[in-house]
């Protein structure tokens, strides 16, 4: 509060530009919001840091507010930096990185934010938030983590990533041998270690922490003690997991199709595609044709070229629409890559979002690039969206909204520096996946939270909802058991008002 009063009496003298507006220097760095703590630091000092940083087109804040995302400290005594952290009234403290100066110095000899690793990290551990009690017990830690992941803060950043991928393959392993009570036990195991800001050195690191079952506990003690996992290995070099998973990441093959091919003896994609007996629809041939481009990864700005081209699209077919980017796009922040695309589009008219989608198919459809047509591959499914069939009991995994499937091929002349990963190739072009999303206007609040994911972070939304509040949640509406009423929304905020949630942040959904 004092601080607050102290500012107008700084405006006498010109200082560094406060609140993150930096100078005449031009902002660089959109995503990223720096806090310098003082404290060890000295004022002097961070004076300087903060004008060079500022030279370099990067935002630095001179107050810690929820807004920042990077908070970087000279302090080495972990403990006390976080006690300090934790007594600044800033709710988004588990979303941020705490850095040492080491992130910092890289990211000015680069001119660039550096990708945050654990060696930047001021790792705080469990032990530091549970003060012993009088009675020498241990209290609740002050960090609880929440059962539910729409109650957890989680970025790209993962402190305990050799755990996460061990996990990730038991519940892989186990979606395939269809027993989806197992999978899900192991994927919010998984999705409690990603959200937490430091890295788990030992079982007892894990105390009061939910949703780690007996064999997520005995999985994680083998690899903190030996480096890896009997199961995890044994699985990984399963034949059967190894063709499961290859035939899985073909786009069109479920995990039936999988064991089909699998059962009738095939073990590789020679082997289907000289197969006698199969039969290949449409969306499978196209997987197999594009395999090389689309498992590979789509870069932000590939991801940001397509999205000037869905626009044009877009706006030759409805002026007044609405385009806005889904998924894994908007959940990264920071990350540069993902495996799709996602977009939602609709129009602020009701009712002319029904012709939008094949319209903007249409459009694409007429342009060529370089004499070849821009849809490599396009499945279209038309609205099946009936208010009166609402609410559903059943969550279904696909809405009713219309939608397409789409292998957009993206030239390389597009993209800013060029395509990823395509050096050498000299084909100047590369096939993406892309999906479209049409829900009616009223309807799009709930569409965009459910299309902006994560997965696990969407199934405990819907968990949460029913447990906690007796409320019907899915991509379509939020309907009250209670009061047997529909729920309205025109953003996000309004459903997690609605559900008595505090806001996530998309780049805090990675759970
Ligand atoms: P994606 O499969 O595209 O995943 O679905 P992602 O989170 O963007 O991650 P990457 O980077 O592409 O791998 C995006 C979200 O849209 C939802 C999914 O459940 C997921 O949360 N979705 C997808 C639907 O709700 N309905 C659909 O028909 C398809
Ligand atoms: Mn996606």
């Amino acid at each position: 509060m004092l601080r607050a009063r102290a500012a107008p009496a700084m405006r006498k003298k010109p200082r560094p530009q406060a609140g993150g507006v930096p100078g005449r220097e031009e902002v660089r760095f959109q995503g990223v919001r720096l806090y310098l703590v003082e404290r060890k630091m000295g004022r002097s000092r961070r004076s300087f840091l903060t004008q060079l940083a500022r030279s370099k087109g990067f935002m630095v804040e001179d107050v810690l507010s929820d807004a920042v995302t990077h908070v970087v400290s000279e302090d080495c005594q972990a403990s006390s930096l976080w006690t300090w952290l934790r007594g600044r009234d800033v709710k988004n403290l588990p979303a941020m990185h705490v850095l040492g100066i080491s992130w910092f110095t890289d990211s000015m000899k680069e001119g660039k934010p550096v990708a945050v690793e654990t060696r930047h990290l001021i790792e705080v551990c469990v032990s530091d938030t549970s003060p012993a009690l009088p009675d020498g017990t241990s209290s609740t830690p002050l960090l609880t983590v929440s059962q539910y992941a729409c109650k957890r803060r989680t970025t790209t950043v993962n402190n305990n990533k050799i755990l996460t991928d061990a996990l990730e393959v038991l519940a892989e392993s186990y979606e395939f041998k269809e027993i989806p009570g197992r999978c899900l036990a192991f994927r919010r195991a998984s999705s409690v270690l990603k959200s937490l800001p430091w890295a788990v050195r030992c079982l007892r690191d894990t105390e009061g922490l939910p949703c780690l079952g007996e064999h997520s506990k005995a999985v994680m003690e083998e690899i903190l003690q030996s480096g890896h996992s009997f199961e995890v290995e044994k699985t990984l070099s399963d034949e059967k997991y190894q063709t499961l998973k290859l035939f899985t990441s073909v786009f069109g093959v479920g995990p039936k199709t999988a064991e089909k091919w699998y059962r009738g003896g095939l073990r590789s994609f020679s082997d289907v595609l000289a197969a006698p007996g199969i039969h290949l629809n449409r969306m499978q041939q196209s997987g197999f044709l594009h395999y090389g481009d689309i498992s590979r990864a789509v870069s932000k700005a590939e991801a940001r070229a397509l999205g000037n081209l869905i626009d044009e699209a877009v706006r030759a077919v409805t002026p007044d629409a609405v385009l806005a980017l889904t998924g894994g796009f908007r959940r990264y922040r920071g990350k540069e890559f993902g495996h799709d695309v996602d977009f939602i589009v609709t129009t602020r008219e009701p009712g002319k979002e029904e012709k939008l989608l094949t319209g903007i198919i249409e459009r694409l459809k007429q342009q060529v690039s370089t004499l070849f047509g821009l849809l490599l591959y396009c499945e279209y499914n038309a609205s099946t969206f009936d208010m009166v069939k609402l609410p559903s009991h059943q969550f279904e995994a696909m809405d009713h909204f219309a939608k397409c499937f789409l292998i957009v091929r993206l030239e390389g002349g597009r993209v800013e520096g060029g395509l990823h990963g395509a050096e050498g190739d000299g084909r100047g072009w590369r096939a993406v996946r892309v999906d479209l999303v049409s829900p009616p206007m009223d309807r799009y609040a709930f569409a965009l939270l459910g299309w902006t994911g994560s997965r696990q972070f969407e199934r405990d939304l819907r968990r949460f909802a029913r447990a906690e509040r007796r409320m019907l949640l899915d991509n379509h509406t939020l309907y009250d058991k209670t009061k047997k009423e529909f729920l309205a929304a025109t953003t996000e905020k309004d459903i997690f008002a609605h559900l008595g949630l505090e806001y996530i942040e998309p780049w805090q959904r990675n759970a």
